[in-house]
């Protein structure tokens, strides 16, 4: 989250005086349903949802596109946990394809995955940076997959023209407390196919089926769950929205300034991006020939400039050699429920699977782009970078 304020406060404080929180008990046309509105429009599809988190709107998303218990989706290696775990909650099963320069997926890596049990592909526009989306669409159509975009990082970002989560079969942002607009928690899912969106409705809302608003949806009821939020998530998020285009605005021009300061030293180059002009700005990759270059230029700058430099290998979460519920097949609470169990073929997964990946996330540098400092500010703080 950038930027939050006066405009925010007044909107919750609307709600709260209104005394109605819940959207669907005369909330309705309320600001949940207004931001739906707004978003669809700025994201330039024809039904958006609001969800409590970016993870349920991947799993609303991939049960409103169509994806089965036991179909394989393809993940990549480099991403939140949250990508594969959302598969793994709706009973499919994720496969993990390795990621490339870029930091997104490899279309090679995706088209070697393809088994006859594939239904989809998740492109995660990680950190900001756009997929290759024509690359991807190609795969997609080649083999009659569905594409599910993980925008949860990348809200606003486009490629070839288009907003991110709106190329896909269905797309899923995330308002957590880290991302470009917030609520502190909550997501969405959008999509251009009502049947999805309907899908994805009665799932997010099992009670969906007493509710006046879900008379005419286009597919029968089935059991579904609770992903809702409250009045308060869609007054933040109406206002977060308008401040969207803003913050990237400025976010790419801090971005630029980065590169520019950095442009002409020669101990690294710029991570190659598939959407320059679509790149979020929220930070500025940069890759080294030698894992230990990188490793040293981290060190060299742990501390005194605002970039907070570090190794996407170094992060943890985000790589697949420590998203231990899937290394060791537990996926689900109870075993009766875990997909893996449930299929009778077998899952290979290995801390070596992508070593391409690990290769490329060991000597990537990923530096944070600062929101509140100036452009002279930004650089200067670049040249104070020791990249020698
Ligand atoms: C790429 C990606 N996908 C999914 C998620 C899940 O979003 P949430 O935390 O809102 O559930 C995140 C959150 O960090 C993410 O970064």
């Amino acid at each position: 989250m950038y930027e939050i304020g006066k405009r925010e406060i007044e909107a919750v404080a609307k709600v709260i005086r209104g005394g109605m929180m819940f959207r669907y008990r005369g909330g309705e046309g309320g600001w949940c349903d207004h931001f739906e509105e707004a978003l669809a429009e700025k994201i330039g599809v024809k039904h958006a949802l609001t969800v409590s988190s970016g993870t349920g709107a991947l799993i609303c998303a991939l049960v409103g596109a169509g994806v089965e218990p036991e179909d394989e989706v393809i993940v990549p290696a480099y991403t939140f946990m949250a990508t594969p775990l959302a598969v793994l909650a709706m009973g499919a099963i994720p496969i993990i394809a390795d990621v490339d320069e870029t930091l997104s997926l490899s279309p090679q890596a995706v088209e070697k995955c393809v088994s006859k049990h594939t239904r989809a592909v998740i492109p995660v526009h990680m950190i900001g940076r756009p997929c290759n989306m024509d690359a991807l669409k190609r795969i997609a159509g080649r083999h009659k997959l569905l594409l599910i975009e993980d925008a949860c990082q990348a809200v606003g970002g486009s490629y070839r023209g288009r907003r991110l989560g709106s190329i896909g079969d269905a797309g899923a942002f995330s308002f957590n407390q880290f991302k470009i607009i917030s609520a502190g928690e909550g997501g969405a899912v959008v999509t251009d196919d009502l049947t999805a969106y309907d899908k994805a409705l009665i799932y997010h809302d099992g009670g969906c089926v007493f509710r006046k608003h879900a008379d005419k949806v286009s597919t029968p009821f089935f059991a579904g769950s609770n992903f809702r939020v409250s009045e308060i998530t869609g007054a933040i998020m109406f206002e977060q929205l308008k401040r969207l285009d803003g913050i990237l605005k400025r976010l790419r021009a801090h971005r630029a300034a980065l590169r520019n300061a950095l442009a002409k030293q020669s101990t690294f180059r710029f991570s190659p991006c598939n959407e320059e002009d679509g790149d979020c700005g929220v930070s500025a990759p940069v890759i080294f020939e030698k894992e230990q270059e990188a490793k040293q230029f981290v060190e060299r700058n742990s501390s005194g400039n605002p970039f907070g430099p570090h190794r996407p290998i170094d992060t943890g979460r985000h790589v697949y050699v420590n998203w231990t519920p899937l290394l060791e097949k537990h996926g689900a609470f109870h075993p009766k429920a875990d997909p893996y169990r449930r299929v009778r073929r077998k899952i290979r997964y290995s801390k070596d699977m992508c070593r391409s990946s690990l290769d490329i996330l060991a000597r990537t540098v990923t530096l944070t782009v600062p929101y509140d400092m100036t452009v002279k500010e930004i650089r200067r703080a670049a040249k104070s970078l020791d990249c020698r």
